[in-house]
């Protein structure tokens, strides 16, 4: 559970980067409007929720450096009755400060008259661009406002810095509070998955999967997904992003689920495919086999001083291979290796950074994924060969799409895989759902 202590903790460590004589502005997320007066659920801005653990829209935090100390000071929405009634609790000012290690509260109705006087003097302003449309209003506003206020002595910082710069580094490697909340995410989520593969019949319809995932993500305490859940079953297993999930699940297909909750604001990010009566067909299983041995050599790989890059090609060199030994394709091997063939069936990179966001911050260096990888950071390791039924390859293949998906943290001696709890080798899977 991530607590103050947690918090105070980002924003101390993010104060240390800050230049001296510097603002930082982070805007909590808006409301969005799903339509007429309702609203979509809240989901907090991903860059405040790490500083803050505050879950309120309209509020504000706002770190000053300068060479007498440091400020932090959270503009939260008043105290309201008939607003409480209505909508919810809001936390106020008095509670804000007793709950928070920070300096002072403030009315969000005091934003714009306090924001310039703050920021005064300060020769660097530091914010994250474009993450909140009123954000950006808000900082031109004051900018213009400590421009023209030449009467009042007011001079506006000179240089401004996206703040990202120094955030996405610090997302990207997670404390041990925040690995132990990842590790609950995981959990429930592949607990969602072993209770989806138990449930299936022939018969049943995507959505109904679906259904049995999200109930176990709410009633564990994630009420919601991290993404939308993906659960498509034979030919829509090969299209990537399938979220329609409206079709009949057939007897004989595969069924491929992408589904992860969202714990205590971090996401988990879990794949696996199982046959939809519970026993895979002889084609099924050498596909199956095929994604599960690129995997499990991709994770090999990932530790210390590895990079993504290296695994992707141990896994574009195996499912080559593969596909030629199984006869799904022919050729000389190193001539399809030039031709990149593997685009063909496997057209998605290997993995993604997660951790509050599931497409995770932080610097992948080269679109190749060359960044070393260290201990702290989580990443996702997901190999798929796809088959779609309009594919050129003999018909037995057809209508097969696999993809294996698992979080994995890299530790100082390799790493540790978050979401081992659900099972993925063929005798696993068909006991399970026996
Ligand atoms: N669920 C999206 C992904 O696997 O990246
Ligand atoms: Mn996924
Ligand atoms: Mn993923």
């Amino acid at each position: 559970m991530l607590n103050e202590q947690f918090f105070s903790g980002r924003r101390k460590a993010l104060f240390e980067q800050l230049e001296m004589n510097s603002a930082a502005v982070i805007f909590a997320a808006d409301e969005k409007t799903r339509s007429a007066d309702t609203e979509y659920h809240f989901r907090q801005n991903s860059y405040f929720y790490y500083l803050t653990g505050f879950n309120e829209p309209d509020a504000v935090l706002l770190l000053i450096k300068k060479d007498h100390g440091q400020e932090t000071i959270l503009f939260n929405r008043d105290k309201d009755k008939v607003q409480e009634i209505w909508h919810g609790r809001r936390l106020g000012q008095a509670q804000a400060l007793k709950n928070f290690d920070i300096d002072q509260a403030l009315s969000i109705n005091e934003l714009s008259a306090a924001l310039p006087p703050f920021i005064n003097g300060c020769e660097t302003l530091y914010s994250c661009h474009g993450e909140s449309m009123r954000g950006e209003q808000q900082l031109t506003e004051t900018m213009t406002a400590l421009r023209q206020g030449m009467k009042k002595n007011w001079r506006a910082p000179s240089v401004q810095i996206d703040l990202r710069l120094i955030l996405d580094d610090m997302r990207l490697f997670k404390q041990n509070a925040e690995v132990e909340v990842m590790r609950k995410a995981a959990r429930i989520s592949s607990d969602a998955h072993t209770r989806a593969m138990r449930f299936v019949e022939p018969g049943q319809f995507e959505y109904q999967l679906e259904a049995e995932i999200m109930h176990e993500f709410a009633s564990r305490g994630a009420r919601f997904a991290a993404y939308n859940s993906i659960v498509g079953g034979g030919d829509n297993a090969c299209i990537l992003h399938y979220t329609e999930n409206e079709s009949v699940l057939n007897d004989g297909d595969l069924v491929l689920i992408d589904a992860g909750c969202e714990y205590q604001g971090y996401a988990a990010d879990i794949t696996r495919t199982f046959p939809v009566n519970g026993k895979f067909s002889e084609e099924q299983k050498a596909i199956y086999n095929l994604v599960l041995e690129a995997q499990l050599a991709a994770i090999k790989l990932i530790k210390p001083s590895s990079t993504v890059k290296a695994a992707n090609d141990e896994v574009i060199r195996i499912v080559t291979q593969g596909l030629l030994d199984l006869g799904v394709i022919s050729g000389d091997f190193e001539q399809l290796m030039e031709e990149e063939i593997y685009k063909d069936f496997y057209m998605h990179g290997l993995g993604h950074w997660i951790g509050i966001d599931v497409h995770d911050v932080g610097d992948y260096c080269t679109s190749e994924r060359t960044r070393v990888l260290e201990p702290g950071m989580v990443l996702t390791i997901e190999p798929g060969i796809y088959i779609s039924e309009d594919s050129g390859v003999d018909e037995k293949w057809r209508g097969i799409g696999v993809r294996i998906e698992d979080d994995l943290l890299v530790t100082v001696d390799g790493n540790e895989v978050l979401t081992k709890d659900v099972v993925k080798t063929v005798d696993e899977i068909e006991a399970v759902m026996a």
